[in-house]
């Protein structure tokens, strides 16, 4: 048996490869077209496992598709692959709507044409989980009740838009031709190999190079904040138990505001590692322009996960924060790897 995992190569399809081949005895064929967001160093701990295999491309190359799938005849695809980062999406939306609307139409298109070889003891197997977020479900206002598996559908940024649309294509191929899907809506995930353009690496590595802190417009938009390995447990548990056609929220019950994110970050980095002057990384903090359409906040309610499925997060952000702050201390290597030429031209293009 094997599961392709598409996106494998980015900060949670990554940790998702991690986790299943140290809890499974199953073959994994991790695929990913290696864009800017896409780190082989990420995988390298497991390059030798022989339950792993990679394979480079894109998500929307049908005939590549084609011929992995009837190599490896995999019981079931985890798709992470897209572009994931809002501020890029503003920038430039076109890779957005390729990757994330046309490629999973052609993911799915795939998987369909192999799903109707097989045969039926198979199909009844075979699974199609799609990971999404929960920037679908659009902004909240401090009062408003988190976000159910049943609210509607409000994207506000090219992102989320075109999140929205691959998960209503995923629906489709479910109630039109029959395909086994299962969708995931999460929050913001933190932790290990995540890529320095999101808020909380960003900050702990501009701190340590003593830069600024960007903080967008007055830092109270809230976030619903969950440590990655939770989220992989998470859709793990979805692929084994979930119904199919049915969508499950992940989240993590811990909302925060940007500006208080980032003073614990501050907080953990002045006790292990302070500044050479002694001063607090707090004094780097600068209110920068706010982000075009920025949405106010997001809460996910994940009590359909925790009754049906018997899934809770293990960390808190207080455990989850400080393993993440200590991996970016420990994992300079890594760190100066992917702060690369392109890196720095979109801190420029963004910050500037
Ligand atoms: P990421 O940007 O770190 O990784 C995305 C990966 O997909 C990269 O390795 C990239 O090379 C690959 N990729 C991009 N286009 C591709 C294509 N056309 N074909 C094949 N591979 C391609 O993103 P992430 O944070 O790991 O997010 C993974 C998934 O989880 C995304 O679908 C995202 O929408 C979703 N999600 C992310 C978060 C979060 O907080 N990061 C929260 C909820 C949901
Ligand atoms: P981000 O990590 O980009 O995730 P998302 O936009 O998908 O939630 O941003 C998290 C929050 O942090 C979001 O409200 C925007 C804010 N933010 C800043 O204030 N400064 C920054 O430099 C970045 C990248 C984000």
């Amino acid at each position: 048996m094997s599961i392709i995992v598409t996106g494998a190569a980015g900060f949670i399809g990554s940790n998702f490869v991690l986790n299943w081949l140290n809890n499974n005895n199953e073959k994994v064929i991790a695929l990913d077209k290696l864009t800017y967001a896409g780190n082989l160093e990420n995988l390298k701990s497991v390059e030798n496992n022989p339950n792993y295999a990679f394979a480079q491309g894109d998500i929307g190359d049908s005939t590549l598709l084609a011929k992995l799938f009837q190599e490896h005849q995999p019981r079931a695809i985890v798709n992470f692959a897209a572009e994931s980062h809002v501020d890029r999406s503003i920038h430039g939306p076109d890779d957005f709507m390729q990757t994330n609307i046309i490629g999973t139409y052609r993911l799915l298109e795939e998987v369909r044409s192999f799903f109707n070889t097989l045969s039926d003891d198979a199909k009844t197997q075979f699974r199609f989980l799609h990971v999404s977020t929960d920037e679908v479900y659009g902004t909240l206002s401090a009062s408003d009740p988190a976000f159910k598996e049943t609210n509607q559908y409000e994207p506000n940024s090219p992102y989320s838009a075109s999140k929205a649309a691959s998960d209503h294509l995923v629906r489709a191929w479910h109630h039109t031709y029959g395909l086994p899907v299962l969708t995931t809506n999460c929050s913001n995930n933190y932790g290990p190999y995540h890529f320095p353009e999101k808020l909380i690496p960003l900050c702990i590595l501009k701190a340590l190079q003593g830069q600024d802190l960007p903080i967008y417009g007055d830092g109270q938009q809230i976030r619903d904040w969950l440590y990655v390995v939770d989220h992989c447990k998470g859709i793990a548990t979805v692929l084994e138990k979930g119904a199919i056609g049915e969508t499950y929220n992940i989240g993590g019950w811990n909302e925060k505001a940007n500006l208080d994110v980032v003073h614990t970050l501050c907080d953990l980095l002045d006790e292990l590692q302070p500044r050479e002057d002694g001063k607090s990384y707090k004094d780097q903090i600068t209110f920068v322009k706010d982000r075009p359409g920025h949405d106010r906040r997001y809460a996910i309610d994940a009590t359909k996960i925790s009754n049906e499925l018997g899934w809770k997060p293990e960390e808190t952000f207080e455990t989850g924060i400080r393993k993440t702050v200590q991996w970016y201390l420990d994992n300079q290597d890594w760190v100066a790897n992917v702060q690369s030429g392109e890196y720095q031209h979109w801190l420029n293009k963004n910050y500037s």
